[in-house]
């Protein structure tokens, strides 16, 4: 089967279209929802994104229609399995993995995180090496650091440049070892959305005899991915991040995860990916995330010039090129409309040169009030976003920030409309109050 070209520049600009901007959001109850006058804006992507109306229609037609546990010998419970191979199958699809014995489902990131880091722990010996870093959300942390008091395993830590919010790669390279066994690295940071080079981290990980085990939490509603050609041992996702339920999403080579021995009951299969899913799956929400999927090969029909014979790899690539191109402008234009409000700072990459690096999400301050205080008066205009740390625990701590509330994040989806960021601008300006003059080093 020939590969469709998608038309990403044209796919782009047609999606930016207020008419197809309209279809699209119209694909989103949740977006209707009015605070006062004006929609609801939904700026806290990070924490969660909302969900298309065939994944909440997916949810409820499975309850209403083959509810049932695994591997009965009745009717409902085949059509549930059925559910779930597919389930399975697609997400392999939405991964660039080969097989869809290669990606397992649980309760959420973290809870996988766990488990594997277990699983991998028991076969590491006092002195093994684990590099993790400054950058990544505490779930791709504290999972290895527990290894440091339960296995005398030690851990190498890589910085981040102050200046940008980077990762630093020298400090990188210093960090590997001929002792290494794992390095574990986020693909996209929630708080300041920086992009890591997480192909060649892979590479030196694996130069240096160690695996990888990289977090794509954040990346995965902003960027195609592709465990492929990423080369990554393990990746993690969560679907309630990308427009799905919640869920947890594990991405393993086959023979790491046939090798490594998981904790499971006794009776469960010894193959991979049923080992590495305790307990029963939630059904209604592997079938909810049927129903994502196929918003976005929507999407990649659509707005990313995916046509037929286009395969569901093809669409649903197809879909996050335009989405990542839609989403390159809502960047541009929250860099220009947020760096002009006084006394704002955003931490992270602000050249508007280096967009590629980075995903539509800001972290920042304002001068003369908390983070708290900035996310409540947004709340109360009806413009959800966050404050604090976000479980970017170590992120936060590099730059001095702990003690003062950590900062204010904002996170676009293709979904947001433009239209929205200059309201935030907008209201950001009323509340930067007493600094609303330009300061000296900002004319
Ligand atoms: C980058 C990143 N990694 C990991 C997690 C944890 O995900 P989960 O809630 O699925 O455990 C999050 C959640 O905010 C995240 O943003």
């Amino acid at each position: 089967m020939t590969s469709p070209q998608p038309r990403r520049a044209d796919a782009s600009a047609r999606m930016s279209s207020g008419a197809q901007l309209a279809r699209i959001r119209a694909e989103f109850p949740a977006l209707a929802r009015m605070h006062g006058d004006l929609p609801y804006s939904y700026l806290d992507g990070p924490g969660g994104t909302q969900m298309p109306r065939r994944a909440i229609a997916a949810m409820t037609d499975y309850l209403e229609r083959c509810n049932a546990n695994h591997e009965g010998a009745f009717p409902t419970s085949r059509e549930s399995d059925e559910v779930l191979a597919e389930a399975h199958a697609a997400a392999a699809d939405f991964l660039g993995a080969s097989d869809a014995s290669e990606v397992a489902f649980g309760q959420n990131m973290t809870t996988l995180t766990f488990a594997v880091s277990r699983a991998i722990g028991r076969s590491l010996k006092p002195g093994d090496e684990i590099v993790v870093t400054r950058m990544d959300h505490d779930a791709n942390v504290a999972p290895w650091l527990a290894l440091q008091e339960e296995r005398g395993v030690v851990i190498k830590w890589v910085g981040i440049r102050r200046t940008d919010c980077t990762l630093d790669m020298d400090e990188f390279e210093r960090a590997l070892s001929p002792r290494t066994r794992m390095v574990a690295v986020g693909l996209a940071s929630n708080a300041v959305g920086t992009l890591n080079p997480v192909a060649r981290i892979v590479e030196m990980a694996h130069a240096a005899g160690a695996q990888t085990y990289v977090d794509a939490v954040h990346a995965a509603p902003h960027v195609p991915i592709d465990v492929v050609a990423m080369g990554t041992d393990f990746l993690v996702c969560s679907p309630y991040k990308f427009f799905g339920p919640h869920l947890g999403l594990l991405y393993g080579k086959r023979e790491r995860l046939e090798q490594l021995a998981s904790y499971k009951v006794r009776p469960a299969s010894d193959d991979a990916p049923g080992k590495w899913e305790t307990g029963t799956l939630p059904g209604e929400s592997l079938a909810a995330l049927l129903g994502t999927f196929g918003y976005l090969e929507w999407v990649g029909s659509e707005f990313g010039g995916a046509v037929p014979p286009a395969s569901r790899r093809e669409r649903l690539v197809a879909a996050m090129g335009a989405i990542r191109e839609t989403e390159r402008g809502l960047a541009l234009q929250a860099l220009a409309s947020l760096g002009e409000v006084p006394g704002l700072e955003i931490r992270g990459i602000v050249d508007p040169a280096r967009i590629d690096e980075r995903v539509p999400t800001f972290a920042f301050t304002l001068e003369g009030a908390s983070p708290h205080q900035v996310a409540s008066e947004l709340g109360k205009r009806g413009i959800a976003t966050w404050d604090g740390d976000y479980y970017a625990y170590e992120l936060i701590r590099a730059l001095g920030l702990e003690k003062t509330g950590g900062m204010v994040r904002v996170g676009l989806a293709h979904y947001n409309d433009p239209v929205e960021i200059e309201r935030l601008a907008q209201a950001l300006r009323e509340l930067s109050g007493p600094h609303s003059a330009p300061r000296p080093d900002r004319t």
